[in-house]
């Protein structure tokens, strides 16, 4: 048995999925809604008996490989990889090496050979001195915390690292400059960071992605106070949170997840005890992280800095993570311009201000008030024009009436006043249509096609299914090809076998008909009390789907016969009357 067979075998499809989405158990599958796409009643099924998963919202489908492939935007060497880690099974370098997987792989183990470097230099080296000691001495950051993080140093030399890889670790400087840790600087290999406090960006699973250095000495104002690693395959700026692999498990315990600024605002939170707490660095929240957010949580506390920059990632943030249906709320930063100021300046007000959070909307009204007076008309203006852009993106119908009323009692208007307002931006936006993501919608013929091979392929006697109505059904009355094919393996099946056997057919099956065939086996279904309820059911759906493919057929040769006519062609023309009387004939019998 090959190696991915292997894995294939020992994870549990239902045991993995349900780290990821809620499945609920129905008959002999489970259920839930998708994740691949926004839905509000579960359409996505998943079959322990085949460990295969479909979705009939949007027609994604496959095993727990394509499932990771999708839900973690990996590869699928790098799925094989996890779910070998998972199921015990130490890969056979070949079966994982070919591809940029085996690329990734790389990098982060040369992101994690250098946050271990800079590690050391920090902590043991004099050439990290300075920088250790404005850590403990000014950011109040123990020698726990720096292991906790792995917070490191990049010495001066500008060299060091990159000639550590190429020499200790026998590194090749492609492999480096793809990192990012190592540029090209006249002519030599030289490190990309120099003379900064290192953090190492830690994704969800482990991996070092890439690194955040922070000068410490402000001699020189003109260089920037952060750099981060350049994007790379495996970095990408806005996707990630800095301290998400520690705060994870915190955040679904706490059911809450703490947005703060910067990488010192989640190590002096993490000080202070409170573990739930991620940084976006300094930007708006983007889609991505929102997306990985929902993973953990669908409660959003942002803790941003006070100032105006801080107040306009809250409003940029606010609808990213409303889309994402995320219940969003802000902490008030009590003193300080930030999380760790805050909590220099008083621990107990700090974790109050947490307590206390209040609904982003709430926020956002309270401002436009602040602002402005709500009792002159142009203050009311302005303060519907903040708002109502927010409250028209509120998903929740209860919730945004809760805020529409709010607004007009503050604006001491007509709830009906709001409501004309908001509905102007919704025209506006509306001029670019939404686009739902829909497949082209199936002819009523092509779903009883489907509804009669889910009956087929889904009861334990497909033998006598098929039987009941050989005599009068064949592969032709199909419209959708791929139904077509299916149904003329599954007859060529059952002439050469006394038995159905699910996974010997599935290995007579071409692969691009796999996706097709999973549908009908998962596709939910009446339960039948009775095999004779059900074989009148298959003998039914079969019927009407010939009485459509005779109606359709006759029908043309209707449009056919009028054009010989026209023609004056009767040899022709008789030709055809004798078909649509053979057509109608059937027709009668059906
Ligand atoms: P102080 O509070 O002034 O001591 O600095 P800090 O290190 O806490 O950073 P600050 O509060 O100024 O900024 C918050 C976060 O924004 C930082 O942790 C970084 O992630 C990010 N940031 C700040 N300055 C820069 C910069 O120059 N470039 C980049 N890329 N990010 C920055
Ligand atoms: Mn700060």
């Amino acid at each position: 048995m090959d190696q991915v067979t292997q894995v294939r075998e020992k994870i549990d499809i239902v045991a993995l999925l349900s780290e990821y989405i809620p499945l609920k158990k129905t008959g002999a599958n489970f259920k839930a809604p998708c994740p691949f796409h926004s839905e509000k009643s579960p359409s996505f099924v998943v079959s322990p008996e085949r460990q295969i998963w479909h979705c009939f919202g949007c027609g994604k489908g496959g095993d727990v490989f394509t499932f990771l492939m999708d839900y973690e935007h990996v590869d699928f060497p790098e799925a094989l990889r996890d779910l070998a880690k998972r199921a015990g099974i130490t890969l056979e370098q070949k079966s994982w090496q070919a591809g940029s997987a085996s690329k990734k792989e790389k990098i982060f183990a040369i992101n994690s050979i250098a946050s271990e470097f800079y590690h050391y230099i920090l902590i043991t080296h004099p050439a990290g001195k300075k920088a250790l000691e404005y850590l403990i001495n000014e950011r109040g950051i123990t020698m726990d915390l720096i292991n906790t993080f792995m917070i490191g140093f990049a010495p001066t030399s500008g060299e060091a690292l990159s000639n550590y890889l190429l020499e200790k670790k026998k590194q090749i400087r492609e492999d480096l400059i793809e990192a990012g840790i190592s540029i090209v600087r006249r002519g030599r290999v030289a490190d990309f960071f120099i003379n900064r406090i290192m953090f190492p960006l830690i994704e969800h699973r482990g991996d070092v992605i890439g690194f955040s250095g922070r000068i410490f000495d402000t001699s020189s104002p003109d260089v920037p106070k952060y750099i981060n690693t350049r994007d790379t395959i495996v970095y990408h700026k806005g996707t990630h949170f800095f301290g998400l692999n520690l705060a994870k498990e915190s955040i679904k315990k706490e059911a809450k997840a703490l947005i703060v600024e910067g990488e010192f605002d989640v190590i002096a939170c993490f000080k202070h005890g409170i573990r739930n707490a991620i940084a976006i660095k300094g930007t708006a929240l983007t889609d991505q992280q929102a997306s990985l957010l929902k993973r953990f949580t669908s409660n959003v506390a942002l803790c941003l800095d006070q100032d105006n920059a801080g107040q306009i990632a809250v409003k940029r943030s606010t609808p990213v993570l409303e889309k994402k249906g995320l219940n969003t709320s802000v902490v008030i930063v009590p003193s300080g311009k930030d999380a760790d100021e805050a909590l220099k300046n008083g621990e107990l007000a700090f974790k109050m201000a947490i307590k206390h959070d209040i609904n982003v909307y709430d926020f956002l009204l309270g401002k436009a008030e602040e602002a402005n007076s709500s009792a002159s008309a142009d203050g009311k203006q302005k303060i519907s024009r903040d708002i109502i852009p927010f409250l028209v993106t509120i998903e929740n119908e209860i919730v945004k009436e809760h805020y529409v009323r709010k607004l007009s009692r503050v604006l001491d208007t007509s709830y009906e006043a709001v409501i004309k307002e908001m509905n102007k931006i919704v025209k506006k936006e509306n001029q670019q249509p939404f686009i739902i993501q829909s497949k082209e919608k199936k002819s009523r013929k092509e779903n009883l096609e489907f509804y009669l091979l889910a009956l087929l392929f889904q009861n334990t006697n497909i033998f006598k299914g098929i039987n009941s109505i050989m005599d009068f059904f064949t592969e032709e009355i199909f419209d959708n090809s791929a139904n077509a094919k299916i149904f003329s393996y599954l007859i060529s099946y059952c002439k050469q076998s006394v038995l159905f056997d699910m996974n010997s057919f599935t290995q007579i099956l071409p692969a691009e008909l796999m996706d097709s065939f999973n549908a009908f086996f998962l596709f939910p279904l009446p339960p039948f009390l009775t095999e004779e309820k059900y074989e009148k059911e298959v003998i039914k759906s079969a019927k009407d789907i010939k009485l459509l493919y005779l109606r359709g057929k006759i029908q043309l040769i209707g449009r056919e016969m009028r054009k010989k006519e026209i023609e004056g062609d009767l040899d022709g023309l008789k030709l055809l009357q004798d078909e649509f009387i053979n057509l109608t004939n059937m027709l009668g019998e059906c």
